[in-house]
């Protein structure tokens, strides 16, 4: 198939282009670069020997959509593009309106100039809010808690508006739980702009010695060591499940709605400590205040993604941790950097301790 991939540039994007072309199919990158680098496209061509077209494009300009999706004739839209940070959402949420639920509006609207019926959504388990029960199934209740959410929560909604309407359009609806890790080759990760929000960047960023410490917020929840549990998913375990998704529309014209997740909790401590073990790094931390609208845990149910698509997550909290400093430590600038080991630019302040001599092998 010809795939559209909104946001291909970004964390998530990235490594589902590597997993399409993996398996045959033929890519178009749409991405405004706001939240990623163009760099990426180099580095996906490394992974993958295939040159990975790309066209700047903002999800808030539809005619520049529209004209984008009839030249090319694609078969398929796979919308990773969006804000993300729920915290900056709090303080911008028309930002987060305009971006994220009018983007898709246009995108939908493209879609339909151009007769193109099938859709992936990155959705998120920030729709279950705090959830009343554990592991989450996908009949929950729906109710969410900051304007990120309600921007998913929404644009679920539409969408599942228009397949009412249109009967011939389908729509894969993915509800990811939390992605961490890397690809295993070292070449593309997260790469979050200043202080990262996310839990795994930041530990990486306390390893490297970039942070004094890490905060953990909230060491009294009704949880087995008093920290948050989540539900953390590899990323290219992640990036599977839309090849799946994609196929599944494809092959049976219907639209599903499924978590991705694991199925296992996993506490903020339990995760530093398998990602001190995987780096040879400590993590030094404190435990400080709760954050308001955080909740003290959420696991998935994957069972129906299992069960529809034939998919589960195959790589533990080992290889998330093991991939996620392999990335960091091959890439302490990010994309703005160089990747180190090449022999071009050394990664200054990243001598390997025990057990991460490997990166640079790669
Ligand atoms: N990373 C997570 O923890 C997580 C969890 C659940 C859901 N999600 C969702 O998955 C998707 C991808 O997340 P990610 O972590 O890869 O984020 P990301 O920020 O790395 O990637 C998003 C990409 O979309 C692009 N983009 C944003 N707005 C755009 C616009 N108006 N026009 C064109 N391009 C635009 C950005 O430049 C970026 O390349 C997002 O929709 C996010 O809400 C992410």
């Amino acid at each position: 198939m010809r795939i559209l991939v909104c946001g291909g540039a970004g964390y998530i994007g990235s490594h589902t282009c590597v997993a399409l072309l993996e398996r045959g199919h033929d890519v178009v990158i749409g991405d405004n670069f706001s939240n990623s680098s163009p760099k990426v496209l180099a580095r996906l061509q490394r992974i993958t020997g295939v040159p990975v077209a790309c066209e700047r494009v903002d999800l808030r300009n539809r005619l520049a959509l529209i004209r984008l999706l009839l030249r090319h004739r694609f078969d398929a839209v796979i919308h990773f593009a969006a804000l993300k940070a729920v915290g900056d959402s709090c303080k911008r949420p028309l930002e987060y309106f305009q971006n994220n639920i009018s983007g898709t509006i246009n995108l939908l609207q493209a879609m339909q100039a151009a007769n193109i019926h099938r859709l992936v959504f990155s959705s998120s388990a920030t729709v279950y809010g705090d959830p009343e029960a554990v592991p989450v199934q996908e009949g929950a209740r729906l109710q969410v808690t900051n304007p990120y959410g309600r921007t998913k929560l929404v644009v679920e909604q539409l969408i599942g508006d228009l397949c009412h309407s249109q009967p011939s359009f389908h729509v894969a609806n993915l509800r990811y739980f939390n992605p961490v890790g890397a690809h295993p080759s070292g070449l593309i990760g997260e790469d979050p702009a200043g202080i990262p929000n996310n839990l795994m960047p930041y530990i990486c960023r306390v390893a490297a010695g970039r942070s004094r410490r890490l905060s953990i917020f909230g060491g009294d929840y009704p949880t087995p060591d008093g920290t948050g549990v989540r539900d953390y998913i590899h990323v290219t375990d992640l990036a599977q499940a839309h090849v799946d998704a994609l196929e599944y529309l494809a092959d049976n014209g219907r639209s599903l709605t499924v978590n991705l997740g694991t199925g296992r909790g996993v506490s903020v401590l339990e995760l530093v400590r398998a990602f001190e073990d995987a780096s040879g790094r400590k993590v030094p931390y404190e435990i400080v205040e709760r954050r308001a609208g955080d909740v003290a845990q959420v696991w998935a149910d994957p069972s129906l993604a299992r069960r529809l698509l034939g998919w589960r997550a195959q790589l533990d909290v080992d290889a998330m941790c093991r991939d996620a400093w392999r990335w960091q430590f091959m890439n302490p600038d990010g994309y703005s950097g160089r990747v180190a080991g090449t022999g071009r630019r050394p990664a200054r302040g990243f001598a390997p301790t025990n057990g991460a001599t490997s990166p640079l092998r790669i």
